[in-house]
């Protein structure tokens, strides 16, 4: 049997008080309707609808190709919504599966198990509900005596009594495709918010004899729907529990969940330990045996195995084995270490690869260079990159050694081996085995310390 999927996000998100649009808002590191792609990728459905209205082009854009985008001009309701996907799917023979776009929490067990039990049922329509500590602005779901389902009634139009039910509608349901379309047709906006609803269509199949199964998750959390600020926050936080969850399970340390957040798609090796305030982010993807943080953001970062990065802030980096990272280091996109590179404290690499064994130990920047093995960079020293118009590169050979406070004038290059003098400002090439020194010849003279001092308090009393 075919499946196919609607996803709902053509809603204006008016609760969230935003310019962006509600659909595109982040939760665990990606706009919350990807989250919902995500998971309709895994059930392999033949085609997927996105019905799309509020800031369509952006959202659009967003989805890429990864669904039918269908325009809902006019936002008149989740019932009408669906009835947008109409010309596609109508005349389809098979299972749909209608979700939110701002329901991002839904775990691929949960959807599987209903369309499994909306197949063993023969139903026309699975409702995923949940029971809510607190089910305020959620659809409640009505049960009859022998507890199937018999409708929902949406929050604004609940009686007292209604509103005291805990079981809500999670809004994402399991139909027949023709049983759908067919009792869509006959939803009316006769309701406190003027609105087509798709709730609606269960009290209609209801009606006519057919079977609506209940699903009841066991996990109330998968069913939040972010209508506001403060329930993205709580998906926000449920989301980084479930990973840090998996990630324990999976054989990370994790010294203090509270304070640790790791984007869903973040990887993580197995005895690796994050230290509080540690935030990984993005497509951040991390060894075994290593040590992250304490106070760590990294980014759509590669990490080896036993690394150590303390206190400090990589994008777009990538460490190799054995390396030590900080405290206080930034690492910026297109940074790149080999194996066993020390990048110390205080110390900026952007878009400059450090081969194997090379040390950048304290206080230095290093942009847009390529050094190679087993190079010490003493401290204080600097690529010169940069001349007011354009980036130049710099080249620093295997083994070779940059004294304190150089400063490397791209373009430049230093051979093998070569020994810069500390204090040097290198404007010329060093070739391989060579020893350059460009800095003033000092001069000392035997005592003399107490004659200027006496010169300078003569002249100091005269000017007063
Ligand atoms: C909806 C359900 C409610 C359920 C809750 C679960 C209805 C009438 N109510 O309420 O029973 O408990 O979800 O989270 O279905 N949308 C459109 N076009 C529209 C209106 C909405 O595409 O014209 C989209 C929104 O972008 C959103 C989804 O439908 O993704 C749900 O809309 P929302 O306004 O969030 O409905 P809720 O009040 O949360
Ligand atoms: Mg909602």
């Amino acid at each position: 049997m075919q499946t196919f999927s609607i996803i709902l996000a053509a809603g204006m998100g008016k609760r969230m008080q935003s310019k962006l649009y509600k659909m595109l808002h982040p939760v665990g590191g990606k706009p919350m309707v990807g989250h919902v792609l995500d998971l309709l990728e895994q059930m392999n459905a033949t085609r997927n609808v996105a019905i799309v209205g509020h800031g369509a082009e952006d959202i659009q854009a967003y989805i890429g190709d990864r669904a039918e985008c269908v325009l809902q001009e006019e936002q008149l309701g989740t019932g009408h919504a669906v009835m947008q996907a109409g010309p596609l799917l109508e005349n389809e023979e098979g299972t749909t599966i209608v979700i939110c776009g701002d329901t991002p929490l839904i775990s691929q067990e949960t959807l599987g198990r209903m369309v499994e039990m909306h197949r063993e049922h023969g139903a026309a329509a699975t409702i995923m509900t949940a029971v809510m500590d607190d089910p305020h602005g959620y659809g409640r779901v009505i049960r009859d005596a022998d507890g199937f389902v018999t409708g929902i009634v949406e929050q604004k139009d609940c009686s007292e009594e209604q509103r005291r039910i805990r079981e809500i509608n999670a809004g994402t349901y399991v139909f027949d495709n023709r049983k759908l379309f067919e009792a869509l047709a006959k939803v009316t906006n006769h309701n406190v918010q003027n609105e087509y609803y798709l709730t609606d269509v269960f009290g209609i199949l209801k009606a006519e004899g057919e079977t609506i199964v209940g699903y009841c998750t066991p996990d109330p959390d998968e069913a939040v729907g972010i209508n506001d600020r403060v329930l993205l926050a709580e998906a926000e936080r449920l989301m980084n529990q479930r990973k840090l969850l998996e990630l324990m399970r999976s054989g990370v340390t994790i010294q203090d969940p509270s304070s640790t957040y790791v984007e869903k798609d973040v990887q993580i090796g197995a005895d690796t330990t994050l230290l509080p305030g540690s935030v990984l982010k993005g497509a951040t993807v991390i060894g075994s045996d290593c040590v992250i943080g304490p106070y760590t953001e990294l980014t759509d970062t590669r990490i080896g195995d036993r690394v150590v990065v303390r206190q400090s802030v990589l994008e777009e980096a990538v460490v190799g084995s054995g390396t030590s990272v900080g405290p206080f280091a930034y690492m910026r996109p297109g940074a790149e270490t080999g194996e066993n590179v020390k990048v110390g404290d205080f110390v900026e690499i952007k878009n400059a690869k450090l081969g194997d064994g090379t040390k950048v130990s304290h206080l230095s920047y290093v942009g847009d260079a390529v050094v190679g093995k087993d190079v010490n960079v003493g401290c204080g020293a600097i690529t010169v990159n940069y001349d007011g118009f354009v980036k130049h590169r710099t080249e620093v050979g295997n083994g070779a050694f940059i004294g304190s406070n150089v400063n490397l004038i791209a373009p430049v290059k230093i051979g093998d081996g070569a020994y810069v003098v500390a204090g040097s400002t290198i404007t010329d090439p060093v070739g391989e085995g060579d020893m350059a020194i460009a800095r003033e010849r000092q001069t000392t003279k035997p005592g003399y310390a107490n004659v200027l001092r006496a010169k300078i308090q003569k002249r100091s009393k005269k000017e007063n």
